[in-house]
């Protein structure tokens, strides 16, 4: 914050499960004042305010037309985040989104294009590329470490999470799934460190078309399965990078968190891209053990981006985690899931007949009878 100036005046709009994260960082860092706290639901709103003394609590319109709130942090769930967003820009605001910062890429552009037009900006999650671990990758990338990055691999997978989320139904829903609800935490770091995207292809699967709530009051309940819940995705760089990409919830194996870059002398392996903090480690072609390398930076968590972008604005800079870059995410994120859904991919026409499974006593030594 520049010395003699106000804090920038924030409203959190969605006080749900994320709002405690932000709550907390945005409510003890000094750039920014949470001046109201607003929800569909008014009785979380004032919940969330009264937990972190935000001195105001009320709907949506109530937040957007207080005169001292300049920037709008939108944690509404995605189906909201593009209409909340919009009501916000028409009344004034600046807009950080939680992510996806839209549903589709139409909606994405219209939503930048009108920010643009009213003079105000957007900024989306993920923020954790702001992070320890991102930002310490990056400096070592430049430093020659792994020499030219030639390649990724990302691997997210595991059972999905209707087990331990109280209200699931949204993340099985059109404009989640696994590719929507996790993949801008993979593909924001990779836009990060290779530039914009050219061409993606994928293949999409579902394992089942309905799943059970695991905990909390609706323990029990069956909803319906919207989305593909397995995405095997390729993409190309106009850097000249490749990359393999994996979001699946039809694993019952859990591993998330990995992202590999491989250059032409090392490859070096990053913290999760959903935590802000982590150490690197690097390998090279002749080491038979990695190298771990402690991150440096700040790793202080959600609302950095928002801090950021406050920063940026008083002082006329672009931020950072900006709405073009989320834009970009959207956009490959549903061209993947159009060649997911059988736009994009050659055809391979010629069959076999699959070979019948050996005998476990066959034998090369013992001759045929
Ligand atoms: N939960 C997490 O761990 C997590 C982590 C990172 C990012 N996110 C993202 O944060 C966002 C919110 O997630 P969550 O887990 O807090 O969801 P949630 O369902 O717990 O909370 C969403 C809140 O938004 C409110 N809401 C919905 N529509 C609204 C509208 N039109 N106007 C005003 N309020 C509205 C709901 O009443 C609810 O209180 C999502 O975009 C999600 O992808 C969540």
């Amino acid at each position: 914050m520049a010395a003699g100036s106000e804090p920038f005046g924030v409203a959190v709009v969605g006080c749900g499960n994320i709002s405690n994260q932000y709550l907390k960082n945005l409510t003890t860092f000094p750039d920014v004042k949470v001046l109201f706290c607003a929800d569909i639901d008014t009785s979380r709103a004032r919940a969330r305010a009264a937990a972190y003394d935000v001195p105001a609590a009320g709907s949506v319109p109530q937040a957007l037309e207080h005169s001292g709130v300049r920037l709008v942090v939108n944690l509404t769930i995605p189906a909201a985040h593009a209409e909340v967003a919009s009501a916000a820009i028409a009344a004034g605001k600046h807009v950080w989104n939680e992510k996806p910062l839209a549903p589709d890429a139409a909606a994405g552009r219209a939503l930048l294009g009108q920010a643009r037009e009213a003079g105000v900006r957007v900024g989306c999650a993920p923020d954790t590329v702001l992070g320890s671990g991102l930002q310490s990758a990056r400096r070592l990338i430049a430093s020659g470490a792994i020499g030219t990055p030639i390649s990724a691999l990302t691997l997210l997978q595991g059972p999905g999470p209707e087990s331990w989320y109280p209200d699931p139904e949204f993340l099985f829903a059109k404009g989640a799934g696994p590719l929507f609800d996790l993949g801008p935490y993979y593909l924001s770091v990779l836009a990060t460190l290779f530039g914009p995207a050219t061409a993606v292809a994928a293949v999409g699967r579902k394992a089942r078309g309905t799943r059970v709530i695991g905990s909390g009051p609706r323990k029990g309940t069956e909803f319906d399965v919207q989305v593909p819940t397995y995405i095997s995705a390729l993409a190309e760089y106009a850097a000249g990078q490749a990359a393999s990409l994996l979001f699946s919830w039809d694993s019952p194996l859990h591993r998330t968190g990995f992202v590999e870059i491989t250059g032409t002398e090392a490859t070096l392996a990053l913290p999760d891209p959903n935590f802000f903090g982590g150490d690197l480690r690097v390998r090279r072609a002749r080491d038979t053990e990695w190298s771990v390398i402690g991150s440096r930076g700040a790793a202080a968590g959600r609302g950095t981006g928002v801090v950021d972008m406050v920063r940026a604005i008083e002082r006329g800079e672009p931020h950072r985690a900006s709405g073009e870059l989320a834009l970009h995410v959207v956009e490959m994120m549903a061209a993947i899931e159009r060649s997911a859904s059988g736009s994009g991919f050659e055809p391979v026409e010629s069959v076999f007949d699959v070979p019948g499974v050996l005998d476990p006593e066959w034998s090369p030594y013992v001759r045929a009878s």
